[in-house]
């Protein structure tokens, strides 16, 4: 999808972020070679990325590059699936024809009992970028969709911003499929044991898309798809390349702490910078 730079301004703007951030001679760009690795794309030029002048500056934004020489190979865990999930849920050999219908009728954790409707993932199955939230809240639960309200509006520009959206070289998902709540009936993060149950429907998800790169929103995103302690601080997950099964993987902020902390968008998009870095050429020139 092809954007004029000043609707990318526009929507910079909207993220609370500037300056906007363009591939230099992007048109001449080509991809002559096989899609490089991780570890090649961080070592890019910092040449690739310049700012435009004319969209408003945010003071004291370091540069992304200086991030990018920070790689972090981390292998995903294999999670280990309790075994009678395993025999009910075949999901490592599925179609997105069979596994959509499995999921809306899993009943491999407590979830399921407070659950309106599942939260499958919505977006373009072949899409370059998979961003990946925690789980369904209040309105997706109602819905069936994902990122439905104002975090999903803000997410909304986070894409556009890469020159993608809901449908169009992006897919969006989440760890769980079913909202979990508290006592109270608020949203909660889900628990270890959720997630593990969760999780082969995602692994799976992500094997049928073969996105170029994953955008983990969130705290609980990035642990439970990079198989970290839950403890792990998220100084230590921000500003690096992980790993999952040799596709990278960013981990930024989750759009709805950046609702509750506009100051930190300006690091998501930093964030975003570096997961397009790790793209291959080609890919990143579509969003300039
Ligand atoms: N938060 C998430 O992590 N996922 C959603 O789908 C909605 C809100």
């Amino acid at each position: 999808m092809l954007m004029q730079s000043n609707d990318y301004s526009r929507v910079l703007y909207e993220m609370g972020v500037g300056p906007l951030w363009v591939l230099r001679q992007a048109e001449a760009l080509t991809l002559t070679e096989a899609p490089m690795s991780s570890t090649e794309t961080a070592s890019l030029s910092s040449d690739v990325v310049e700012a435009v002048t004319d969209t408003p500056a945010i003071p004291d934004i370091p540069q992304a590059d200086a991030l990018v020489s920070v790689v972090v190979s981390v292998p995903a865990k294999e999670i280990a699936v309790p075994e009678e999930n395993l025999a009910v849920l075949p999901v490592h050999s599925m179609s997105w024809e069979e596994l959509q219908p499995v999921v809306e009728s899993c009943r491999a954790c407590g979830l399921c009992q407070g659950r309106k409707k599942t939260v499958f993932g919505t977006g373009d199955r072949q899409a370059k970028w998979l961003f990946v939230g925690e789980g369904p809240g209040y309105n997706e639960n109602l819905q069936g969709l994902p990122f439905v309200g104002a975090a999903g509006q803000l997410l909304d520009n986070m894409m556009k911003s890469l020159g993608v959206q809901r449908g169009d070289q992006a897919y969006i998902a989440n760890i769980v499929k079913c909202r979990p709540t508290d006592q109270q009936g608020k949203d909660r993060p889900p628990t270890a044991d959720e997630v593990a149950a969760c999780l082969p429907y995602l692994h799976r998800q992500i094997e049928l898309i073969a996105p170029q790169v994953i955008v983990a929103l969130g705290k609980t995103a990035a642990v439970s798809l990079l198989g970290l302690d839950m403890e792990t601080p998220v100084g230590q997950l921000r500003g690096k390349l992980h790993q999952f099964k040799g596709i990278p993987v960013v981990a930024t902020y989750h759009p709805a702490y950046l609702l509750r902390k506009p100051a930190d968008k300006s690091k998501a998009w930093i964030d975003l910078c570096l997961a397009m870095k790790s793209l291959p050429i080609i890919s990143a020139s579509s969003a300039s």
